[in-house]
């Protein structure tokens, strides 16, 4: 296979699982002109950006535990299948203002027994691509028991979620 659409099939990776790198002087990964986070539907959170997660460079691809039953978290695990979990990827857009950097570091704090604590640009989007939010600062579900998914409502607490 050619090496031009091997990389577009590596890059649509959205875990990051898949990477490479070049010996032949050819496209590298970038990082995305936007970072967003993709809320899948019945599943995890889709993070495209130049990330850190728990203080450690991750690249820019990584999906994110938001069932709360990953064994790997706060990576997702496929467990969100195992508990039959059920949340939208569509959930209602709310008041936004675009942002004046759409681009440039992220960092993703998981709070023990809480939830993903976000600082820098993001513009969160819906399964189909729709954009439910632009912030800096967020607190992102990772119990799976939030009314206001993907946003934490406090609800880790009544659930008792346990996390590092
Ligand atoms: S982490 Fe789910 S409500 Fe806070």
């Amino acid at each position: 296979m050619a090496a031009e659409p091997l990389v577009d099939v590596l890059l649509n990776c959205p875990t990051g699982a898949l990477s490479f790198t070049r010996k032949d002087g050819g496209r590298a990964e970038a990082a995305p002109p936007v970072n967003q986070v993709r809320v899948r539907e019945n599943g995890p959170y889709a993070f495209h950006a130049p990330l850190t997660v728990a203080g450690e460079d991750t690249g820019f691809r990584a999906t994110l535990c938001r069932c709360g039953a990953s064994r790997h978290k706060p990576f997702c695990d496929g467990s969100h299948k195992d508990i039959g979990f059920a949340a939208t990827g569509e959930p209602e857009s709310r008041d936004s203002v675009p942002l004046g950097t759409r681009a440039g570091p992220l960092e993703i704090a998981p709070q023990p027994n809480g939830p993903l604590v976000v600082h820098g640009p993001l513009e969160i989007v819906s399964g189909t691509g729709r954009t439910i939010n632009r912030v800096v600062d967020a607190r992102l579900c990772r119990c799976g028991h939030s009314e206001s998914k993907p946003f934490c409502d406090g609800s880790h607490a009544r659930v008792g979620f346990v996390a590092p």
